[in-house]
């Protein structure tokens, strides 16, 4: 009989799913912290299943190819917990590390709490207005904290925040529910000079033919942020309207749109502006820096269809 009850048991525990915690997922991030810190991809690889899809800047790759092999110096990182979806958003700014990056991941867990997919926009110099110093700078003179208990939105305001921002691309008439004061950060260059106490996100315009595609939500309702993941289209001038990899994650404070910070994945160095506009040229750099592989022209990974 006890012999009975104990296989009962231990098959139920095998089969009820983990709970899908605010710990667990930051045990988890710092995990993906410390493998992308040593540039250990195997360290991710042991959370993950062993064929967790990956892509970088939307090209899908293993892991042992990916920016998780190159150990990275980190000024900055933030990450907010979705415990409903089980996912996770990491922001990353690389500002003293030889070679710059600000990257933004977003990962899946699956109900053995094992990560089942990650997504990640890795940007570095050339792409959308990068100046990880920049960054770092205006990152500096935010405040993230969490929000009180009672002060909290609900997830469904939090969420609602950024998509009027993206139904705002491609419809003037929505309202947008900028906050006083209200900021974006791209790449590295903030709209805050534009109007340092009030609404500089309304300051700065937003386009309105653009139809954004396949957006991906990670919501913290502790953090009131909420991260979409997304495809951008004409963000690169040289691409016509095919979609760029974008993240966009917004603080959201009584309703209301606080700070917005952008990674956004260029095809072409400087997006296609040639200079002029938003992407930065680095004019200088230290003798020990080495471009990154710009995996979307990896004619061999073109003819093998993306993949790895
Ligand atoms: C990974 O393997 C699991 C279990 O075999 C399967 O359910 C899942 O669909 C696979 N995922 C991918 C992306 O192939
Ligand atoms: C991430 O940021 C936290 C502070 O927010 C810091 O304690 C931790 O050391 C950072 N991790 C890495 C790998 O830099
Ligand atoms: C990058 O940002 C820093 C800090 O705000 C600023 O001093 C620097 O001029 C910027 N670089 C470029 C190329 O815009
Ligand atoms: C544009 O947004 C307004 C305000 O939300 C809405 O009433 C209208 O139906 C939208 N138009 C289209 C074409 O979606
Ligand atoms: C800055 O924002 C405040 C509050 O939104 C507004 O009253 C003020 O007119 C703005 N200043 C400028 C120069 O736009």
């Amino acid at each position: 009989m006890h012999f009975h009850n104990a296989v009962a048991a231990s098959s139920f525990a095998a089969l009820a799913s983990a709970a899908c915690t605010r710990e667990f997922l930051q045990t988890a991030t710092d995990q993906y912290l410390a493998a992308q810190t040593k540039g250990s991809s195997s360290d991710l690889a042991e959370i993950a299943v062993s064929n967790v899809t990956y892509t970088e800047n939307e090209v899908k790759m293993g892991l042992d190819r990916s920016v998780l092999t190159e150990p990275i110096k980190m000024d900055h990182n933030r990450s907010i917990f979705d415990t409903v979806q089980c996912a996770t958003f990491t922001e990353i700014i690389a500002a003293t590390n030889i070679h710059q990056y600000v990257i933004g991941t977003r990962m899946e867990f699956n109900a053995d709490n094992k990560i089942s997919k990650i997504e990640s926009i890795v940007t570095d110099r050339g792409d959308w207005a990068f100046n990880a110093t920049g960054y770092s700078y205006w990152n500096s003179l935010e405040t993230w904290d969490p929000i009180p208990a009672e002060e909290q939105d609900s997830r469904e305001v939090i969420q609602a925040a950024g998509d009027a921002y993206f139904d705002r691309f491609k419809n003037e008439s929505v309202v947008v529910p900028f906050g006083i004061p209200c900021s974006r950060l791209e790449g590295g260059a903030s709209t805050a000079p534009l109007n340092m106490t009030g609404d500089s996100c309304t300051a700065a315009g937003l386009p309105s033919t653009l139809v954004v595609t396949n957006r991906r939500y990670v919501v913290d309702q502790e953090m009131g942020v909420v991260d979409i993941f997304l495809g951008f289209p004409g963000l690169d001038r040289s691409q016509g309207m095919d979609t760029m990899p974008d993240s966009h994650m917004f603080r959201v404070e009584g309703g209301d749109i606080r700070y917005i910070h952008t990674v956004s994945s260029c095809v072409q160095a400087g997006c296609g502006m040639n200079g002029v506009g938003p992407p930065q040229k680095v004019r200088s750099l230290p003798a020990a820096w080495k471009p990154r592989i710009p995996v979307r022209y990896d004619t061999a990974a073109k003819r093998r269809g993306g993949g790895y």
